[in-house]
């Protein structure tokens, strides 16, 4: 699936959304080191360039070369390109057994939700209070005349999605996963926020053409952004002066610690 980013890189990483201060406020107050985070499917960098400035040093890894290449070059962040299930001495480069303050994965859990990856968190968090933080965030909102025909457009797109993308359509409600809630939570989530973003027109085609689904049904001979579908876009935008929306993107966050379970990595 990695593939499917890897034609869009550029796209993604001029419009996709980066993630508000207040998530990883929430996210640094539930870590009780600040040593080490490992960004799991990091992409272009979107949730590393926040995580940098909290955080001593952040690891982001991605199956992506492309997406790595856009990624924000910060002196504590180091990207490594990696296989989609990390060997042992993949793994090794990141961090070593209980080394690793937080595991983020920013809007990427749905793609590589299985055993052998929680393994591999377990036995890279520390002991017990290492955290894992994923999120994801649903289709954009802007307001009630652009909202329906954008939601009609989306479920029109729905062939062209993997059908893991309900994972995140379910706002990972029904995700697995396997830890424990953080001090002061009765639960892991999802807890929810919203990231924020201007964007005109152009950009916002731009996004939508950073889809994997906008890939995978231009491969299947289908131009989603039709004629039509411009027009009516169009037609519904209303941008400021500059043609500009605010466009809102819900986030849901689930949040987990690792406590005491010891766990040998079923490594790749
Ligand atoms: C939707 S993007 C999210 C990128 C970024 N974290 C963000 O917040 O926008 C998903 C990323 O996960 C990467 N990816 C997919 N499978 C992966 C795997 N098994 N291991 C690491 N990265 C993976 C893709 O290459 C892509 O860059």
């Amino acid at each position: 699936m990695a593939d499917l980013f890897l034609k869009q890189a550029k796209q993604y990483s001029e419009t996709r959304p980066g993630y508000p201060q207040e998530l990883f406020d929430f996210i640094a107050g539930k870590t009780t080191g600040h040593d080490l985070v490992w960004d799991v499917g990091t992409g272009s960098g979107q949730a590393a360039i926040s995580l940098a400035s909290i955080y001593t040093n952040v690891i982001g890894t991605d199956t992506s070369k492309k997406q790595l290449d856009f990624a924000p070059k910060l002196l504590n962040v180091r990207y490594i390109c990696t296989s989609p299930n990390l060997s042992p001495s993949e793994l090794e480069e990141i961090g070593t057994e209980s080394s690793v303050d937080l595991v983020a994965v920013a809007q990427a859990l749905h793609w590589f939700d299985n055993e052998i990856f929680y393994d591999q968190v377990k036995w890279i968090l520390k002991k017990p209070n290492g955290v894992i933080a994923a999120w994801c965030y649903t289709i954009p909102e802007i307001d009630d005349q652009f909202d329906p025909i954008f939601r009609k457009f989306y479920s029109e797109s729905k062939p062209y999605w993997d059908l893991l993308r309900g994972l995140v359509d379910d706002k990972y409600t029904s995700i697995k996963f396997p830890f424990e809630a953080v001090d002061g939570c009765n639960h892991t989530g999802p807890f929810e926020f919203q990231s924020k973003k201007l964007m005109s027109l152009d950009e916002f085609f731009t996004y939508i053409r950073s889809w994997s689904a906008y890939q995978t049904a231009k491969e299947k001979g289908v131009e989603l952004l039709n004629d039509g579908v411009i027009e009516e876009f169009s037609r519904a935008w209303n941008g400021d002066e500059n043609g500009q929306r605010c466009v809102t993107y819900p986030v849901y966050l689930r949040i987990g610690k690792v406590g005491n379970s010891v766990t040998i990595p079923h490594l790749a």
